[in-house]
C-alpha cells in the first residue's frame, strides 16, 4: 500500500510570534568547539548542540564539515565546514544576506550542485546514507521520495510549456511510479492539500498566480510524502499577504504530515514566526546557531543583531532602523581575521588578525571572539541588544 496523506483539515491558527525577552540567560564565556585556528578545524559533535532537539526524536540528517567551492581563477569558498543536524518534523531556518552561501548549502545537501561548484569536503548523511558519495541511481531513490526541494522561483522551476498534471506525472514516473490511476489520484490529492482546485491540473504555469505556482511546487514536493523538504526562499517573489498565507499553509501541512523543513530566507520575520531553530550564515560559515526563541530574545553574534535590527518592530517607540553597514565580503578575497570585522560595530584589536572559532554556549554555537573568554575584548554582560527586535513583525 502506497503512503497516502490525510485530507486537509481546517487551517491551523497562525503561529504566535516569539515573545521578546523570552530566552534563557546566556553565559557570556564559552568553550570553542572547533580545533584549528580560523574556525576551520574539525567540529566535534558539540556543534550539534545548536540544533539538538529538545525532545528526543529520530535524527534524519547529519551535515558534517561540509565545504563547497566554486572553481575559478580565484576559487570562492561558498560553504566552509558547515555542520548541523536535523531531527524528524523540525523546521530549521537558514538566514543571512545574499551571497552568504545559503542556496549553495541547500543544493549541496540535495546533491544538486553542478560545475563550477564542487563539494570539497564533508558528509551529508540522510537516514544513514552519505548523499555526497551516492551514485546518480542511488540519488534517484532518495530524491523526491525521502527528500525533495522547492526552488526559489516557481516560474523558472516549473516547465512553462507543460501542464501541471504532466509535470506531476513526469516526476512520479521518473521515480518509478507506473500506475496511471495512482498517478492521477495522487496528483489530485497533493493539489487539494495545498488548497488548489483539481481543475488546475490542466493549467499551465502562466495561468496560475505567483502564490498558486509556489503552492504547485510544494504540492510536487509532496508527491512521495518525503521526510524532509528543502525550501530555497519559496516566498521571496510573493507579496506579503500571499507570503503569509503560504507560510501558514506550509506549517499546517508540516503538522499534519510530519515532514522536516530546511527553510532558506533572508526574512527574519518569517523565521521568528515559523521556525524551531535558526542557523545564521555569513561568508559561507555558520556564525550563530540555536533555537529560535532565545536567538530572537538575546542574539549573540553582532551579525545576528544587525540582521534583527534591520527589521522594524510593530511595538514600542519608533526608532530609526540601524541595519548593517557595508556588504558581505567577496568570497574570493576574504578579510584577514574575522570575516565580519570590516562591518562589525563590536570589533576590537584581535578581530583584525584572528579568525574566530565556533564557541559553544548554553544550547548555542557562536563564531565571535567576544565569547572566547581569552582576549582583550570583554564578553557582553547581557548578550543582546535589549531591544524588542522582533515582536509583531510580519
Ligand atoms: N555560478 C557561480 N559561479 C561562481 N560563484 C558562484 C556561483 N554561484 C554562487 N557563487 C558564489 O557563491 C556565493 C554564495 O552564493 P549563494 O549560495 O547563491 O548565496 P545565497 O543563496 O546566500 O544568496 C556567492 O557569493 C558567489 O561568490
Ligand atoms: S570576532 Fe570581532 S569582528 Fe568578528 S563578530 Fe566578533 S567582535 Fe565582531
Ligand atoms: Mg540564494
Amino acid at each position: 500500500m502506497r503512503p497516502r496523506t490525510p485530507p486537509p483539515t481546517a487551517p491551523a491558527a497562525d503561529p504566535a510570534p516569539v515573545p521578546a525577552g523570552a530566552g534563557p540567560a546566556t553565559p557570556a564565556v564559552a568553550v570553542p568547539v572547533t580545533n584549528g585556528p580560523g574556525g576551520t578545524g574539525p567540529v566535534p559533535s558539540g556543534a550539534d548542540l545548536a540544533t539538538a532537539p529538545t525532545v528526543a526524536k529520530k535524527r534524519i540528517l547529519e551535515v558534517k564539515e561540509l565545504s563547497v567551492e566554486y572553481a575559478g581563477v580565484a576559487p570562492a569558498q561558498a560553504v566552509d565546514k558547515v555542520s548541523f543536524g536535523l531531527s524528524e518534523g523540525e523546521f530549521m531556518a537558514i538566514v543571512g544576506e545574499s551571497g552568504c552561501g545559503k542556496s549553495t548549502l541547500l543544493f549541496a545537501i540535495a546533491h544538486l550542485l553542478s560545475s563550477p561548484a564542487e563539494v570539497t569536503g564533508g558528509t551529508v548523511v540522510f537516514n544513514g546514507q552519505n548523499m555526497v558519495a551516492m551514485t546518480d541511481k542511488q540519488l534517484r531513490a532518495v530524491r523526491w521520495r525521502g527528500m525533495s526541494v522547492v526552488m526559489q522561483s516557481a516560474m523558472n522551476a516549473l516547465n512553462p510549456v507543460m501542464s501541471i498534471e504532466t509535470q506531476f506525472s513526469d516526476a512520479m514516473k521518473a521515480h518509478g511510479e507506473k500506475n496511471p490511476n495512482y498517478i492521477r489520484a495522487r496528483s489530485e490529492e497533493v493539489l487539494v492539500l495545498v488548497g488548489i482546485d483539481v481543475v488546475h491540473l490542466k493549467s499551465y504555469p502562466h495561468q496560475l498566480s505567483g502564490g498558486m505556482r509556489q503552492r504547485a511546487m510544494i504540492a510536487m514536493a509532496l508527491l512521495f510524502s518525503p521526510e524532509l523538504i528543502l525550501m530555497d526562499e519559496p516566498t521571496s517573489a510573493l507579496d506579503v499577504v500571499a507570503q503569509r498565507s503560504l507560510m501558514v499553509q506550509v506549517k499546517q501541512l508540516q503538522r499534519e504530515l510530519g515532514f522536516a523543513i530546511i527553510f532558506v530566507t533572508h526574512d527574519m520575520s518569517l523565521v521568528a514566526h515559523f521556525s524551531d531553530r535558526v542557523v545564521v550564515m555569513y561568508a559561507g560559515q555558520i556564525v550563530e546557531a540555536r533555537p529560535t526563541r532565545p536567538l530572537f530574545a538575546s542574539p549573540l553574534h553582532p551579525y545576528t543583531r544587525g540582521l534583527l535590527e534591520a527589521f522594524p518592530s510593530a511595538y514600542g517607540p519608533r526608532a530609526p532602523l540601524e541595519g548593517i553597514p557595508g556588504s558581505p565580503p567577496d568570497l574570493t578575497k576574504l578579510p584577514v581575521g574575522c570575516n565580519f570585522q570590516p562591518r562589525c560595530a563590536k570589533a576590537f584589536s584581535r578581530c583584525a588578525s584572528t579568525s574566530p572559532d565556533l564557541y559553544e554556549l548554553d544550547g548555542a554555537v557562536v563564531r565571535c571572539l567576544l565569547y572566547s573568554g581569552a582576549g582583550d575584548g570583554l564578553p557582553e554582560p547581557d548578550g543582546g541588544t535589549g531591544r524588542d527586535v522582533q515582536a509583531g513583525r510580519a
